[in-house]
Protein backbone atom coordinates (compact mmCIF):
# COMPACT_ATOMS: atom_id res chain seq x y z
CA UNK A 1 0.00 0.00 0.00
CA UNK A 2 1.30 3.23 -0.40
CA UNK A 3 2.16 5.65 1.83
CA UNK A 4 0.11 8.65 1.43
CA UNK A 5 -0.32 9.65 5.23
CA UNK A 6 2.03 11.30 8.12
CA UNK A 7 1.84 12.45 11.52
CA UNK A 8 3.13 15.53 12.89
CA UNK A 9 3.25 15.39 16.90
CA UNK A 10 3.27 18.98 17.93
CA UNK A 11 2.17 19.25 21.34
CA UNK A 12 5.35 19.63 23.43
CA UNK A 13 5.94 21.88 25.60
CA UNK A 14 9.44 22.93 24.60
CA UNK A 15 11.07 23.26 28.13
CA UNK A 16 14.37 22.98 26.60
CA UNK A 17 14.03 26.46 24.52
CA UNK A 18 12.23 28.41 27.60
CA UNK A 19 11.67 31.38 27.74
CA UNK A 20 10.56 31.94 24.36
CA UNK A 21 8.31 28.69 24.43
CA UNK A 22 6.04 30.13 27.09
CA UNK A 23 3.82 31.50 24.45
CA UNK A 24 5.47 30.56 20.96
CA UNK A 25 5.35 26.95 20.13
CA UNK A 26 8.90 25.66 19.26
CA UNK A 27 7.80 24.49 15.87
CA UNK A 28 7.31 27.54 15.10
CA UNK A 29 10.67 28.90 15.75
CA UNK A 30 11.92 30.22 12.72
CA UNK A 31 15.36 28.75 10.37
CA UNK A 32 16.09 31.95 8.35
CA UNK A 33 12.70 32.85 7.31
CA UNK A 34 10.54 29.85 7.51
CA UNK A 35 9.13 27.94 10.88
CA UNK A 36 10.30 24.83 11.43
CA UNK A 37 7.09 23.14 11.13
CA UNK A 38 7.05 24.50 7.49
CA UNK A 39 10.13 22.48 6.63
CA UNK A 40 9.10 19.09 8.30
CA UNK A 41 5.88 19.79 6.22
CA UNK A 42 7.65 20.05 3.00
CA UNK A 43 9.73 16.79 3.42
CA UNK A 44 6.51 14.78 3.99
CA UNK A 45 5.16 16.43 1.01
CA UNK A 46 8.75 16.17 -0.80
CA UNK A 47 8.19 12.49 -0.02
CA UNK A 48 4.56 11.67 -1.77
CA UNK A 49 2.63 12.20 1.63
CA UNK A 50 -0.62 13.84 0.93
CA UNK A 51 -2.55 14.07 4.24
CA UNK A 52 -0.67 15.27 7.52
CA UNK A 53 -1.78 15.21 10.83
CA UNK A 54 -0.82 17.87 13.27
CA UNK A 55 -0.65 16.57 16.77
CA UNK A 56 -1.01 20.12 18.39
CA UNK A 57 -1.59 20.98 22.22
CA UNK A 58 -2.67 24.45 24.05
CA UNK A 59 -0.68 27.28 23.29
CA UNK A 60 0.17 25.95 19.67
CA UNK A 61 -2.82 27.68 17.55
CA UNK A 62 0.21 29.79 15.90
CA UNK A 63 0.69 26.62 13.79
CA UNK A 64 -2.94 26.21 12.97
CA UNK A 65 -3.07 29.19 11.73
CA UNK A 66 0.46 29.29 10.02
CA UNK A 67 -1.22 26.79 7.88
CA UNK A 68 -4.32 28.35 7.12
CA UNK A 69 -5.25 31.32 4.68
CA UNK A 70 -5.24 34.43 5.66
CA UNK A 71 -7.05 36.40 3.41
CA UNK A 72 -7.33 39.86 5.17
CA UNK A 73 -3.29 40.02 4.59
CA UNK A 74 -3.77 38.40 1.02
CA UNK A 75 -6.08 40.93 -0.10
CA UNK A 76 -3.35 43.68 1.04
CA UNK A 77 -0.30 41.94 -0.43
CA UNK A 78 -2.70 42.07 -4.02
CA UNK A 79 -3.83 45.25 -4.00
CA UNK A 80 0.22 46.50 -3.50
CA UNK A 81 1.28 44.65 -6.25
CA UNK A 82 3.70 42.31 -4.21
CA UNK A 83 2.72 38.86 -6.03
CA UNK A 84 5.82 37.10 -5.40
CA UNK A 85 4.98 37.38 -1.48
CA UNK A 86 1.31 36.57 -2.20
CA UNK A 87 2.44 33.51 -3.87
CA UNK A 88 4.46 32.76 -1.43
CA UNK A 89 1.85 32.54 1.35
CA UNK A 90 -0.42 31.05 -0.87
CA UNK A 91 1.45 28.09 -1.47
CA UNK A 92 1.94 26.99 2.31
CA UNK A 93 -1.89 26.71 2.39
CA UNK A 94 -1.60 24.84 -0.47
CA UNK A 95 1.01 21.82 0.68
CA UNK A 96 -1.03 19.41 1.63
CA UNK A 97 -4.01 18.42 3.64
CA UNK A 98 -3.17 18.92 6.65
CA UNK A 99 -5.13 18.08 9.48
CA UNK A 100 -5.37 18.66 13.18
CA UNK A 101 -5.70 17.23 16.45
CA UNK A 102 -5.94 17.99 19.70
CA UNK A 103 -3.48 15.95 22.88
CA UNK A 104 -5.26 17.44 25.84
CA UNK A 105 -3.06 15.98 27.85
CA UNK A 106 0.72 15.60 27.31
CA UNK A 107 1.61 12.21 28.22
CA UNK A 108 4.84 11.82 26.15
CA UNK A 109 5.52 10.87 22.07
CA UNK A 110 3.61 7.13 22.48
CA UNK A 111 0.22 8.91 23.91
CA UNK A 112 0.60 11.81 21.36
CA UNK A 113 0.82 9.25 18.42
CA UNK A 114 -2.38 7.07 19.95
CA UNK A 115 -4.66 10.28 18.84
CA UNK A 116 -3.92 9.27 15.15
CA UNK A 117 -5.83 6.23 14.83
CA UNK A 118 -8.47 7.27 13.12
CA UNK A 119 -6.71 9.51 10.76
CA UNK A 120 -4.05 6.74 10.04
CA UNK A 121 -6.94 3.86 9.90
CA UNK A 122 -5.26 0.39 8.65
CA UNK A 123 -2.28 1.94 6.67
CA UNK A 124 1.22 2.27 7.34
CA UNK A 125 2.35 5.78 8.02
CA UNK A 126 5.06 7.95 8.46
CA UNK A 127 6.22 10.05 11.52
CA UNK A 128 8.06 13.38 11.85
CA UNK A 129 8.97 14.95 14.60
CA UNK A 130 8.10 18.81 14.64
CA UNK A 131 11.09 20.11 16.25
CA UNK A 132 13.71 18.51 14.22
CA UNK A 133 15.00 19.25 10.19
CA UNK A 134 16.61 16.77 8.46
CA UNK A 135 18.59 17.64 5.19
CA UNK A 136 19.89 15.56 2.64
CA UNK A 137 21.31 16.23 -0.83
CA UNK A 138 19.23 13.56 -3.14
CA UNK A 139 16.02 12.34 -1.81
CA UNK A 140 14.47 13.83 1.37
CA UNK A 141 14.92 11.19 4.50
CA UNK A 142 11.05 10.41 4.77
CA UNK A 143 11.86 9.07 1.21
CA UNK A 144 14.19 7.33 2.02
CA UNK A 145 12.66 5.11 4.97
CA UNK A 146 9.65 4.68 2.77
CA UNK A 147 11.65 2.75 0.09
CA UNK A 148 12.96 0.96 2.41
CA UNK A 149 9.76 -0.01 3.74
CA UNK A 150 8.66 -0.64 -0.12
CA UNK A 151 11.42 -3.21 0.36
CA UNK A 152 10.48 -4.91 3.69
CA UNK A 153 6.80 -3.98 4.20
CA UNK A 154 7.81 -3.86 8.18
CA UNK A 155 8.34 -0.34 10.20
CA UNK A 156 11.57 1.36 9.98
CA UNK A 157 12.72 4.05 11.86
CA UNK A 158 15.83 6.69 10.61
CA UNK A 159 18.68 5.85 12.35
CA UNK A 160 22.02 7.92 13.19
CA UNK A 161 25.05 7.10 14.87
CA UNK A 162 25.64 9.37 17.63
CA UNK A 163 28.77 9.88 20.54
CA UNK A 164 28.24 7.70 23.23
CA UNK A 165 27.98 10.57 25.75
CA UNK A 166 25.02 11.44 23.62
CA UNK A 167 23.00 8.23 24.05
CA UNK A 168 21.26 9.01 26.86
CA UNK A 169 19.08 11.69 24.85
CA UNK A 170 17.69 9.48 22.22
CA UNK A 171 15.85 5.86 21.86
CA UNK A 172 19.42 3.35 20.63
CA UNK A 173 18.18 0.67 18.70
CA UNK A 174 19.82 -3.07 19.61
CA UNK A 175 20.68 -4.79 16.00
CA UNK A 176 22.04 -6.84 13.42
CA UNK A 177 23.56 -5.03 10.56
CA UNK A 178 22.12 -6.29 7.23
CA UNK A 179 23.95 -4.36 5.18
CA UNK A 180 23.71 -1.07 2.89
CA UNK A 181 22.82 0.71 5.58
CA UNK A 182 19.89 -1.46 6.71
CA UNK A 183 19.75 -2.76 10.71
CA UNK A 184 17.28 -5.73 11.96
CA UNK A 185 15.87 -4.52 15.09
CA UNK A 186 16.43 -6.90 18.37
CA UNK A 187 15.52 -4.71 20.75
CA UNK A 188 14.65 -0.46 21.10
CA UNK A 189 15.68 1.20 25.00
CA UNK A 190 14.44 4.66 25.40
CA UNK A 191 17.57 7.06 26.52
CA UNK A 192 19.77 4.54 28.26
CA UNK A 193 22.76 5.04 30.09
CA UNK A 194 25.89 5.05 27.78
CA UNK A 195 27.14 2.19 30.00
CA UNK A 196 23.69 0.10 29.64
CA UNK A 197 23.30 1.06 25.81
CA UNK A 198 23.00 -1.56 23.55
CA UNK A 199 24.98 0.48 20.38
CA UNK A 200 25.41 4.12 19.68
CA UNK A 201 22.78 4.06 16.54
CA UNK A 202 19.42 6.82 17.71
CA UNK A 203 16.42 6.93 16.63
CA UNK A 204 16.59 9.86 14.75
CA UNK A 205 13.36 11.92 14.59
CA UNK A 206 11.94 9.85 11.60
CA UNK A 207 9.71 6.61 11.35
CA UNK A 208 7.43 4.41 8.75
CA UNK A 209 4.52 2.18 10.75
CA UNK A 210 2.71 -0.51 10.25
CA UNK A 211 -1.08 0.15 11.84
CA UNK A 212 0.20 -2.26 14.00
CA UNK A 213 1.86 0.05 16.56
CA UNK A 214 -1.63 1.26 17.52
CA UNK A 215 -2.27 -2.21 19.10
CA UNK A 216 0.72 -1.52 20.85
CA UNK A 217 0.37 1.95 22.16
CA UNK A 218 -3.38 0.69 23.44
CA UNK A 219 -1.09 -1.33 26.13
CA UNK A 220 1.82 0.56 26.38
CA UNK A 221 2.50 0.92 30.66
CA UNK A 222 3.54 4.52 31.41
CA UNK A 223 7.59 4.14 31.10
CA UNK A 224 10.34 6.82 31.58
CA UNK A 225 10.01 9.72 32.89
CA UNK A 226 5.99 8.83 33.86
CA UNK A 227 5.39 9.06 29.88
CA UNK A 228 3.60 6.76 27.37
CA UNK A 229 7.03 6.24 25.15
CA UNK A 230 6.97 4.95 21.76
CA UNK A 231 10.51 3.61 21.91
CA UNK A 232 8.31 1.25 24.31
CA UNK A 233 5.97 0.59 21.73
CA UNK A 234 7.87 -0.09 19.55
CA UNK A 235 9.89 -2.74 21.78
CA UNK A 236 6.13 -4.63 21.95
CA UNK A 237 5.64 -4.69 18.18
CA UNK A 238 9.32 -6.81 17.85
CA UNK A 239 7.58 -9.60 19.56
CA UNK A 240 5.14 -9.97 16.30
CA UNK A 241 6.76 -7.99 13.89
CA UNK A 242 10.22 -7.37 12.27
CA UNK A 243 11.21 -3.68 12.67
CA UNK A 244 13.99 -2.08 10.44
CA UNK A 245 16.36 0.74 11.26
CA UNK A 246 17.98 3.12 8.05
CA UNK A 247 21.24 4.92 8.40
CA UNK A 248 19.77 7.67 6.42
CA UNK A 249 21.66 10.16 4.10
CA UNK A 250 21.34 13.68 5.08
CA UNK A 251 22.31 15.76 8.51
CA UNK A 252 19.83 16.10 11.51
CA UNK A 253 19.43 19.80 13.09
CA UNK A 254 17.31 19.56 16.13
CA UNK A 255 16.39 22.88 16.87
CA UNK A 256 14.22 22.28 20.07
CA UNK A 257 17.15 23.67 22.00
CA UNK A 258 19.32 26.89 22.35
CA UNK A 259 23.23 26.35 20.67
CA UNK A 260 21.45 23.64 17.75
CA UNK A 261 19.09 26.46 16.69
CA UNK A 262 21.84 29.30 15.96
CA UNK A 263 23.87 26.96 15.00
CA UNK A 264 21.10 25.72 12.66
CA UNK A 265 20.32 29.17 11.28
CA UNK A 266 24.05 30.07 10.56
CA UNK A 267 24.24 26.88 8.49
CA UNK A 268 21.03 27.59 6.57
CA UNK A 269 21.46 31.55 6.21
CA UNK A 270 25.39 30.65 4.56
CA UNK A 271 23.62 28.66 2.29
CA UNK A 272 20.46 31.50 1.64
CA UNK A 273 21.00 33.06 -1.89
CA UNK A 274 20.03 36.00 -1.18
CA UNK A 275 21.60 36.37 2.40
CA UNK A 276 24.36 33.83 2.58
CA UNK A 277 27.18 35.48 0.62
CA UNK A 278 26.26 38.61 3.12
CA UNK A 279 26.34 36.93 5.93
CA UNK A 280 29.47 34.98 5.10
CA UNK A 281 31.65 38.11 5.01
CA UNK A 282 30.31 39.65 8.31
CA UNK A 283 31.08 36.24 10.29
CA UNK A 284 34.38 35.90 8.66
CA UNK A 285 35.55 39.83 9.41
CA UNK A 286 33.46 39.34 12.93
CA UNK A 287 35.40 36.29 14.22
CA UNK A 288 38.86 38.30 12.47
CA UNK A 289 39.49 36.00 10.26
C1 LIG B 1 12.10 11.33 21.14
C2 LIG B 1 12.06 9.79 21.26
C3 LIG B 1 13.45 9.19 21.13
C4 LIG B 1 14.11 9.67 19.86
C5 LIG B 1 14.13 11.21 19.83
C6 LIG B 1 14.67 11.67 18.48
O1 LIG B 1 12.72 11.85 22.30
O2 LIG B 1 11.43 9.44 22.48
O3 LIG B 1 13.35 7.78 21.13
O4 LIG B 1 15.42 9.16 19.76
O5 LIG B 1 12.81 11.74 19.99
O6 LIG B 1 14.82 13.03 18.43
P1 LIG B 1 12.60 13.41 22.71
O7 LIG B 1 13.61 14.13 21.88
O8 LIG B 1 11.19 13.82 22.39
O9 LIG B 1 12.91 13.45 24.16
Amino acid sequence: MKIRKAVIPAAGFGTRFLPVTKSQPKEMIPVVDKPVIQYVVEEAVNSGITDILLIIGRGKRAIEEYFDRSWELEKALEEKGKIEQLNQLRAITNLANIHFVWQKELNGLGHAITHARTFVGNEPFAVLLGDTLLESDNEPVTMQLIKQYNKKKRSIVALENVPPELVHRYGIIDGIEEGEGLFKAKNFIEKPRAEEAPSTMAVASRYVFTPSIFDMLDNTPVGLNGEIQLTDAMRMLLLQEEIYGFCFEGTRYDIGNKLNFIKTNLIYGLKNQEIGPELKKWLENFLGK
